[in-house]
């Protein structure tokens, strides 16, 4: 098994990063983590970055006239290490052609929430407004569509009567960080497609999303 080139992309704490450097460093995960990059230059990720020693970059929309302008660069900035698999933990923009035309298929992205239930933003407080009784997390393949593209992973925690927004994102974290490593570990052990909108695991398509404590090929930490 080759060891897997990732480039991780963020715009926040990056927590999720920092689980993925610890499963590396634990020897669970074989991967190298060959580029951070962040759209923010205070993200608190790229401290946690450097301190793992990893290369970091920062591509700031700002410094570009255009939003074209901005994707050509983060472009030609992806492919720096040649990574094997992009993973958009926390990344908080939106990617245009120059990166999805060039990327497809080997980029994914962190979203919380029951896709295909809230894409976009404050999905906490429109799953809470919505009375729903589940909430979770999911990893998806990264597409043109928002926040829409295949479901490869997810985890389910049940909605309790109290819970807040702070209470749910709480629990929900750490399981995060868990369903992360989880994926990332079932793109180093099987061969993973988005096919024709749906995703298919060594040669086979999946009827939904694999289900963090649930399917053997997600492992528990
Ligand atoms: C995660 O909760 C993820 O679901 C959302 O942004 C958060 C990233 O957190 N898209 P971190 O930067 O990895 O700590």
């Amino acid at each position: 098994m080759m060891t897997l080139r990732i480039c991780v992309l963020i715009s926040g704490s990056g927590s999720n990063l920092q689980a993925l450097i610890e499963a590396r460093d634990s020897g669970r995960l074989d991967v190298e983590i060959v580029q951070v990059i962040s759209n923010v230059a205070s993200a608190k990720g790229l401290e946690r970055a450097t301190q793992a020693g990893i290369p970091c970059s920062i591509v700031e929309q700002s410094a570009f006239t255009g939003r074209e302008d901005f994707d050509h660069a983060l472009a030609l900035l992806m492919a720096t290490g040649s990574p094997d698999l992009f993973v958009f933990a926390g990344f908080m923009r939106i990617v245009g052609e120059a990166v999805l035309s060039a990327y497809a298929g080997r980029m994914i992205n962190l979203h919380p929430s029951l896709l295909p239930l809230y894409p976009g933003l404050n999905t906490y407080q429109r799953a809470l407004d919505a009375g729903d009784n589940e909430y979770g997390a999911s990893i998806h393949f990264l597409t043109e569509q928002l926040d829409g593209g295949p479901v490869i992973s997810q985890l389910r925690i049940p909605v309790e009567a109290a819970d807040d927004v702070s209470s749910l994102q709480k629990r929900l974290a750490p399981l995060e960080h868990r369903l992360m490593v989880a994926t990332v570990e079932l793109f180093q052990n099987h061969k993973v497609e988005c096919r024709d909108g749906y995703v298919s695991i060594d040669n086979e398509s999946i009827d939904g999303p694999l289900l963090l404590e649930v399917h053997d090929k997600l492992k528990i930490a």
